[in-house]
């Protein structure tokens, strides 16, 4: 029978962690809800003592799992063990996550500390962690620079003091497939408890060999992968999780092993993490990009007429994105609409569904044909509602070549109206000064993105921007035919999440 490996999800802490990825407490839930319905293992919430933000957002997820496994990291250290444990302590299935570096440079330089000492520390702080929880997980942080004996004493060691799972994390993303797999060989043949422990692997993608390490190890005997949705993470990320559960699946004959992943989530989880997260999906991402499964050239669109083998290795539908897409319009009804989201693989409450199909409506007026990906972009807006402070009412923007761009804008706050006038270089930039004046705060715009979700002159235009204000971040974000409108919107939205 093929072995199962189990899906250790860290988008909400190893992705979260990096650049431009941050996310509020309402997105995290809304993340975590997706990665169950994904069927991942474990998810790891995050890192307890970092922040009383990740403290409570840990707590929050622990609340709102019903199903996974929810891990919290902590340094080998009984404050951050105390703090992982408090945060996950109400999960159906807690779990506490401890690392300490193995590697001769971090012991070095960061620890200060020698091969004993990160022993004894081992054994004390699993101990530690193994009296509040049975499911303890162990990682040797920069594993792949350690020296294998002294790897594997730690290893030894930490099963010993209670670790249920022992994790080899490439930190640096230094290794290569057969040297990753000769590591896990290694540990394999001379751990002797090792059978005790379930082997976790944990990849960086720095030479871009995150997800063909994670299999390489997978096939040496690893029975659980650490990765992240689209790979988000730190530097140039994580083993990104679609494409390894999909090597998994699509390659069962060469692996022998499967995992509990529902593969038709795959699509819908990808897209919430880049709506979330504003870091859009390169058109030719492996599994989700939106070529992945497009036939261009005449003799590949002839061999998949005859016969879709000949040139696809497995179906859009087996990760959730329909092959056909269907087109809807002002004609439309409710009936229609409903039918379409659930082959688009989502199941609304009526209250959403209301919504979304008011929203539908509005566009459908606007734009004559409506596309699946129009349909996509709608909800992945919906998803990132909040609470509004402030609300479009109207704008009036008088831009040109030989003239100062001036903005005014007119919003609800409560049950006033606020409106102000301003001026920038160009429209979009007085418009969002103009916001700042509304808000009277000074608003930093890190990035703006603009672009169409579908081809043609009536295609909707989606605005992503991303704000800091006192060392707090959010992403913003907005559909309208109207670039200009999408933009004031997202702006909007950004802010709105700031002062929530
Ligand atoms: O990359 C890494 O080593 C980590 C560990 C803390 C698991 O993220
Ligand atoms: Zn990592």
């Amino acid at each position: 029978m093929a072995k199962c490996v189990k899906i250790f999800d860290t988008t909400l802490r190893d992705g979260e962690q990096s650049p431009g990825c941050s996310m509020n407490l309402t997105e995290k839930i809304e993340v975590a809800r997706q990665l169950e319905l994904l069927k991942v293992d474990i998810i790891e919430a995050g890192f307890a003592i970092a922040s009383p933000m990740d403290f409570e957002s840990v707590k929050a997820i622990s609340g709102a799992v019903k199903d996974a496994t929810v891990a919290s990291l902590a340094r080998a250290t009984y404050k951050d063990i105390d703090a992982a444990y408090e945060a996950v302590k109400d999960a159906v299935s807690p779990r506490i996550h401890t690392f300490i570096a193995t590697s001769p440079i971090h012991m070095q330089y960061k620890l200060k500390m020698k091969e004993e000492e990160v022993i004894e520390r081992v054994k004390e702080m699993v101990s530690y962690a193994k009296k509040y929880c049975s499911d303890v997980e162990f990682s040797a942080e920069d594993a792949s620079r350690s020296d294998k004996a002294f790897l594997a004493k730690v290893i030894e060691t930490a099963i010993s003091a209670g670790a249920t799972t022992v994790n080899i994390p490439d930190t640096v993303g230094y290794s290569t497939p057969d040297e990753f797999a000769a590591y896990i060989t290694y540990l394999k043949e001379q751990v002797p408890n090792i059978e005790k422990a379930d082997i976790s692997v944990h990849c960086h993608n720095d030479l871009g060999m995150a997800v063909a390490n994670s299999l390489a190890a997978v096939k040496a005997g690893a029975t659980q992968v650490e990765c992240t949705v689209n790979g988000i993470g730190e530097r140039a990320g994580n083993t990104s999780l679609e494409e390894v559960v999909m090597g998994i699946q699509t390659r069962k004959d060469y692996y022998d092993a499967a995992t509990n992943i529902n593969t038709r989530q795959i699509y819908r989880s990808a897209k919430l993490i880049s709506a979330i997260t504003g870091v859009s999906i390169p058109p030719n991402k492996a599994i989700t990009g939106a070529n992945a499964f497009a036939h261009e050239s005449g003799i590949h669109q002839h061999g998949m007429l005859q016969n879709r083998q000949t040139y696809e290795i497995m179906t859009p539908e087996s990760i959730g994105k329909p092959a056909i897409q269907m087109v809807l319009g002002k004609h439309s009804g409710r009936h229609a609409f409903e039918e379409r989201l659930q082959i688009l693989g989502y199941q609304l409450t009526k209250e959403e569904l209301d919504c979304t199909f008011e929203h539908f409506k509005l566009l459908a007026d606007k734009k004559k044909s409506i596309t699946d990906r129009d349909i996509e972009a709608l909800l992945a807006n919906k998803k990132v509602q909040i609470h509004e402070t402030y609300t479009l009412e109207r704008f009036v923007i008088n831009s040109g070549n030989t003239i100062t761009s001036t903005a005014m804008i007119k919003v609800k706050c409560g049950d006033d109206f606020i409106e102000k006038v301003a001026t920038g270089d160009g429209p979009i930039d007085a418009a969002f000064k103009t916001i700042n004046q509304i808000t009277e705060k000074n608003f930093i715009l890190n990035d703006y993105v603009i672009h169409a979700v579908t081809e043609g002159e009536d295609a909707l235009g989606e605005a992503v921007v991303k704000l800091h204000l006192d060392g707090k971040k959010a992403t913003g974000r907005a559909i309208s035919t109207d670039i200009v409108e999408a933009s004031i919107k997202a702006y909007l939205n950004g802010v709105n999440k700031l002062i929530v």
